[in-house]
């Protein structure tokens, strides 16, 4: 097995930054990084992991960049498998999660770096592959998703021959009817939208740098939050709300009035006819999807 260590030379190719610039300015993640475990596992991971092997290489020989890689839930499965897992997050208490994560598991395969994904520069050549799991909609979608096309440019850059990019992310539609919850938050839903690249343009990008998305994955059998989310209190425990980074745009008054309602509703007893209603969109649609991304004609 290729093992990689920290090597500060490969890291200086990675732009540090500053405390001050908080690029994920509508939630923290180093506050979030202590609760995030407790609602999120690597949902999808087995798209990845698929996609992954029709690369047809023995797992100790393939790295890939876990691009905002959080506690570090899908890069300790691909180190599991034995691949190199880059771990990058802009996060330092995510990074420290991730790290001890995955070491804790024994796996000495794996690297993180601090970086800002929407300053990414490649370092050539590199990854097999590049993984985006519920990322880049914190990068900022100013002026027509000009970080979010930066970040995937360079992402191309960095791939080898063959190589695939998965993009795990929110549809628009999966954004308003993908958890039960969606309607009662819709404020924060209308908020986020703008943040999230839908396929059309994203598709319409990645043609011009030679690329494209080949295949578009759902698994409807994938609940982000997994334990509690059919939980109709789940909605009033911080904790579980820190599992879904939309709570984090309501403001305190907005929040309160939708705690109030969920609570009139659990008094009521219409809580759990509610959520099996909202719950049968969700059934067909997914709550997320993965974008798979490949040089054209490779
Ligand atoms: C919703 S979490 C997803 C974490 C992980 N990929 C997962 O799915 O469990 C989003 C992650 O993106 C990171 N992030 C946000 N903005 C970033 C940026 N500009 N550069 C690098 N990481 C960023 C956050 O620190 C956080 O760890």
């Amino acid at each position: 097995m290729k093992l990689l260590s920290v090597d500060q030379r490969q890291a200086s190719t990675y732009l540090e930054i500053s405390r001050e610039c908080l690029v994920s300015k509508y939630e923290h993640y180093n506050t979030t990084s202590i609760n995030y475990d407790k609602t999120r596992t690597a949902v999808g991971v087995e798209i990845v992991l698929g996609y992954l092997a029709r690369l047809n290489k023995p797992a100790p020989l393939m790295t890939v960049l876990d691009a905002g890689c959080g506690t570090g839930n899908y890069a300790l499965e691909l180190a599991r498998a034995g691949m190199s897992v880059v771990c990058a997050d802009y996060s330092e208490g995510m990074l420290a999660q991730c790290k001890q994560k995955i070491e804790s598991h024994g796996f000495a395969n794996a690297v993180w770096k601090q970086c800002d994904l929407s300053l990414y520069v490649s370092e050539g050549q590199v990854y097999d592959a590049v993984m985006c799991n519920q990322s880049l909609h914190h990068l900022d979608p100013a002026d027509d998703f000009k970080a979010v096309k930066h970040f995937l440019g360079e992402a191309t850059k960095s791939l080898k021959e063959g190589g695939v990019i998965l993009i795990n992310t929110i549809t628009h539609q999966q954004l308003e009817n993908g958890v039960w919850w969606g309607k009662l938050i819709e404020k924060a839903v209308e908020r986020m939208k703008p943040r999230f690249i839908e396929y059309e343009p994203l598709q319409a990008f990645l043609r011009t740098i030679g690329f494209e998305i080949t295949d578009r994955v759902v698994n409807i059998d994938s609940i982000i939050q997994q334990s509690g989310y059919f939980d109709p209190n789940a909605l009033t425990s911080l904790e579980f709300r820190q599992g879904d980074s939309h709570f984090a745009l309501l403001s305190e008054q907005e929040l309160d009035e939708v705690l109030g309602r969920i609570e009139q509703m659990i008094r009521e007893g219409s809580a759990e006819d509610y959520i099996a209603k909202r719950d049968q969109l969700r059934q067909q649609i997914g709550q997320f999807t993965y974008y798979v991304i490949r040089k054209i004609g490779e």
